[in-house]
Parts: structure tokens; C-alpha cells; sequence
């Protein structure tokens, strides 16, 4: 069963710049957290703190970043992922697998950003939009 949205994250490629559009340019007062390095996910993030959700902003870190060919495609930056909250990760998965869904990499949960179990379901299976799931 799908819960909460958890979050909406963008790529972008200055995140210094996009976390300041959030701070102060054009979103008075959000409440923007510090850009913190992730080396195991290639990526560095921001999270906006909205009342009913978070923004999470990701910027390319490393040669090997899964977000470099997105933003090779989109230059100034999208929508990359949503992720909405689940009970039991495990369950879940498997749910979606004896249905038919296709899971990125290895298909194990990894730890993500929050710290908490997180996997991605390819975005064939959900109308092109690549999906996380994370436990919570
Ligand atoms: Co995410």
C-alpha cells in the first residue's frame, strides 16, 4: 500500500543556486537545509522543508552520478524522482515484482538519504516518471 508522498526531487545543475530560489528568490522563507554530500548515491542534496512534503534537490557528485545523463538530457534541470512512503519495504517490493514491475540495479533496498531503506521502480512501469519507495 502506498502512503505519504514523502517527497518530490529535482535535478539540477547548480545546487547552490537552486537551494538560494528556494531561501530567498522567489520562495520567501522556505525552510532550506544545508547542501550535504551523499558519495554513496552520487549525488549531493538540499531538502526543502514544506508543510506537507519535502523538495529535495540533487546535484551530480562524482564521475559516475546517477543523475549526469538526466541533466545531459535536461540541462536546466526537472523533475527526476517522487517518493512516496511505504510500511515494509520487503513487502512492497515483492508486491510490485509478482505484478510485474521492474526494479532499478540490484533490486535490494539501499540506505537513502534519509538514512531509511529506499528502492527505485523503473519508470516504464509508472507513465515515465521513475518512482522511490522508501520504508519509513
Ligand atoms: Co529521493
Amino acid at each position: 500500500m502506498l502512503g505519504r508522498l514523502n517527497h518530490v526531487a529535482i535535478a539540477v545543475p547548480d545546487i547552490a543556486a537552486a537551494a538560494e530560489i528556494y531561501r530567498s528568490t522567489f520562495v520567501m522563507g522556505a525552510k532550506v537545509s544545508e547542501a550535504v554530500p551523499q558519495p554513496d548515491h552520487g549525488v549531493t542534496t538540499v531538502f526543502v522543508e514544506l508543510e506537507n512534503t519535502k523538495i529535495e534537490l540533487l546535484e551530480p557528485l562524482g564521475d559516475k552520478s546517477p543523475i549526469a545523463n538526466f541533466l545531459k538530457k535536461n540541462p536546466s534541470g526537472g523533475i527526476h524522482h517522487v517518493c512516496y512512503e511505504v510500511e515494509d519495504i520487503l513487502a512492497a517490493r515483492d508486491q510490485m515484482l509478482a505484478k510485474g514491475a521492474t526494479i532499478t540495479g540490484t533490486g535490494e533496498p539501499k540506505i537513502g538519504a534519509h538514512g531509511k531503506p529506499v528502492i527505485f521502480m523503473h519508470p516504464k512501469d509508472f507513465n515515465g516518471t521513475l518512482i522511490e519507495l522508501e520504508q519509513v
